[in-house]
């Protein structure tokens, strides 16, 4: 039986549909099986087994096999010489964070991040663990300059940043921190590897939430970080074996699966968003639109010099409206779900009212209420005629699905 063995010098949709298959070796079956088990039969003498160990087979919170081959097509999609899958994205972020920081560390990071980073960094690193956090908009690179002290270790960023889009300069900030001795993850959820890849643009950590467009059906939760193998290591060992967030076989089976469409599916996600993102600018009831293709975006310049499959799926957007007519809006779509989470196959829509505790990290434009659009793998006109439908008809009730076509 012959090895496949695709590495990176194939192209990305090669590597996408590939990475992490191999023939089974007992069935000769062309796809990888599932492997329900939790546990591995033990060698002649067990007292050879570490039981905090990563390798091997023993138990499948300390690694199992799809989680393996998972981790392998993720590496071959980011250019990662390593990858740890786990059960959530944010059990990739706190896999990391309580892996890497310790007591009298100071954390940098992004003034717009997905809200359990927030609060694990501000609220337990800094409440609980003495682990001193500064809060800062990254993509003023003076402003992170300014933010760095001596015993800085991390800074950790998310670009796009969810919810507003916000673009921080990667390769910038890598610099910036490693002037100092310090590590820099990013949190690549909104772009995906197809559009942008931190590691090559010399970030240390790359992290993902599997759930969003890695996976992009909607079906199944994971997170994964990727980075230099000797960085790996040992967070490997802490952020499942003994922090225990490993992902279960059937989960990092189904991603496989979906990730094999991942540069497909992106292409229609980038050129559906920005067709969404440009009619949207041209409506009177919009106030703002934030989409990073946007040459109205604040920082498009440097999301075209990083993003280089494309802009991506989320928009941010605000109507001229108050708060009782953005949720009608809301109520009048019908193609476009109101539902957290993105990155889906289908079209999700979230209204971001006006008491998110964070606004005050937000520019203005973000403080009276607005939209984070996730754009779906729909028909681009279906998408946009559901949106005008529900502006022309902003007060009024729903009433049936024939303008759709
Ligand atoms: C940017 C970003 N990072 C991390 C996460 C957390 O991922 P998960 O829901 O898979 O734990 C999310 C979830 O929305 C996210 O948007």
């Amino acid at each position: 039986m012959s090895e496949k063995n695709i590495d990176e010098t194939f192209g990305f949709a090669t590597r996408a549909v590939h990475g992490g298959n191999e023939t089974d070796k007992e069935t000769g079956a062309i796809r990888r099986p599932i492997t329900m088990a939790n546990s591995y039969e033990l060698p002649y003498d067990p007292s050879v087994v570490n039981w905090s160990s990563a390798e091997g087979n023993v138990y499948t919170r300390n690694g199992g096999a799809n989680q393996r081959y998972l981790e392998k097509k993720l590496s071959l999609l980011h250019g990662a010489q390593d990858c740890i899958a786990l059960a959530s994205g944010v059990a990739a972020l706190s896999g990391l964070f309580f892996s890497l920081l310790k007591s009298g560390d100071h954390v940098i990071f992004s003034s717009v991040t997905y809200i359990a980073a927030y609060r694990l960094l501000n609220e337990l690193f800094n409440g609980k663990f003495e682990v001193e956090t500064t809060i800062v908009d990254t993509s003023d690179l003076d402003a992170v300059r300014k933010a760095l002290r001596p015993n800085t270790k991390l800074a950790h960023i998310e670009t796009p940043g969810n919810p507003t889009t916000a673009i921080t300069d990667i390769a910038a900030i890598a610099e910036i921190i490693h002037s100092i001795g310090g590590y820099l993850s990013v949190d690549n959820t909104f772009a995906s590897p197809y559009n942008q890849r931190p590691l090559e643009l010399g970030a240390d950590f790359a992290v993902e939430s599997l759930t969003k467009y890695i996976n992009g059906h909607g079906d199944a939760m994971g997170g994964a970080i990727l980075g230099k193998k000797e960085l790996l290591e040992p967070i490997r060992t802490q952020a499942q074996v003994n922090l225990g967030g490993t992902i279960s076989p059937f989960n990092a089976w189904l991603i496989t699966r979906g990730a094999v469409t991942l540069p497909l599916r992106m292409k229609q996600h980038n050129q559906n968003a920005l067709a969404v993102a440009a009619w949207l600018e041209r409506q009177e009831k919009v106030r703002f639109v934030d989409y990073p293709g946007l040459a109205s975006h604040p920082r498009h310049g440097v999301a075209a010099k990083q993003m280089f499959g494309g802009f991506g799926g989320m928009i941010a957007f605000g109507l001229d409206a108050d708060h009782d007519t953005n949720n009608k809006f809301v109520s009048n779509l019908r193609v476009i779900t109101s539902a957290v989470s993105l990155g889906h196959d289908e079209s999700l829509i979230v209204f971001l009212g006006e008491n998110d505790e964070r606004q005050y990290l937000y520019p203005k434009r973000f403080h009276n209420g607005f939209f984070r659009l996730s754009v779906g793998l729909e028909d681009t006109d279906d998408i946009i005629s559901d949106l005008n439908h529900a502006l022309l008809n902003i007060n009024k009730p729903y009433f049936g699905t024939a303008y759709l076509r």
